[in-house]
């Protein structure tokens, strides 16, 4: 186990045939891989997960790609914040070894009549797939893609994007895909602000409008400690706290396990919540 590889030298790769090669002298040594697959416009939350990958794997890969095909057409993916030099100091400093930052070309070498991993609709058709339209299809091809490419032992991904955690732990036991998928609790800013590369969009004005977001989610928190268990109780006090400027999408109960809505807050209870502000779009949630 790495738990004293931060600062050690990383290696950057851009072609698939060169990180396969890495993976097999790696496994050819023995030594297990984790992966931590992100967009890049890396920040605390992306550092724990790595950090977390380099005490459990021998070696850590982080993957960065920011991938066209989980964006819908009116999104952001011209403006994604990218910040290579950055993002790779990041990943020395908390103990990677290596970098894959591959070109979109690279990954999609074809750009017509793609396959995609569908997953299922029961698990697409809530929450941001509502109004993301065909963006896990994206996320769950681009992932499958990365694990066949990397051959992970253990892959490390954060509570933050529960959907998306949640149809992914489900594609690999549908697929039979041999990675542990672990997953890392929501790492938050002072002002209880989720981390995510978007917040880099918001101003100081939006920031402080931002922050009703999490005080919602931890005012329902506290109203279940106090007793209360029914939904429309509970919104009837809690969505006062939302700042009057931000559009709420949703704002969703349902069972951690079962992904299926409930009118009750109970144990395993995720609290799941997507905003815009002045169309930044945010997520948070809590679990119960
Ligand atoms: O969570 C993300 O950053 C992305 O959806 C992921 C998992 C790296 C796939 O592009």
């Amino acid at each position: 186990m790495g738990s004293s590889q931060a600062n050690k030298d990383i290696v950057v790769l851009n072609t698939i045939k060169q990180i396969r090669k890495q993976v097999k002298d790696l496994k050819s040594n023995n030594k297990t891989i984790g992966l931590v697959p992100t967009m890049g416009a890396l920040h605390d939350g992306h550092a724990s997960l790595i950090k977390k990958a380099v005490q459990e794997c021998d070696e850590v890969i982080v993957s960065i790609f920011v991938n066209p095909t989980q964006f819908g057409p009116n999104e952001d993916l011209d403006k994604y914040p990218r910040q290579l030099k950055q993002d790779v100091e990041i990943c020395k400093a908390n103990g990677a070894g290596l970098v894959f930052t591959p070109s979109s070309n690279e990954i999609y070498p074809e750009d017509k009549h793609l396959t995609y991993v569908v997953p299922s609709e029961y698990y697409q058709s809530k929450l941001c797939g509502l109004t993301r339209k065909g963006h896990f299809n994206g996320v769950a091809t681009i992932v499958l893609k990365l694990f066949n490419i990397v051959a992970p032992d253990q892959a490390f991904f954060g509570l933050k994007d529960a959907q998306q955690l949640i149809i992914i732990k489900k594609m690999c036991r549908d697929l039979d895909v041999p990675v542990k998928i672990v997953e890392c609790p929501i790492v938050r800013d002072n002002d209880g602000l989720a981390l995510s590369s978007r917040n880099a969009y918001l101003t100081q004005a939006e920031r402080a409008k931002a922050i009703t977001i999490n005080k919602l989610l931890f005012k329902i928190q506290e109203l279940y400690n106090n007793g209360l268990k029914n939904k429309e109780k509970i919104l009837n006090t809690a969505l006062k706290i939302l700042d009057a400027d931000i559009e709420l999408e949703y704002l969703e109960f349902l069972n951690l396990d079962s992904f299926k809505e409930t009118n009750l807050l109970e144990k395993n209870t995720l609290i799941a919540i997507a905003a815009k502000i002045n169309n930044i779009r945010l997520i948070d949630n809590i679990v119960i």
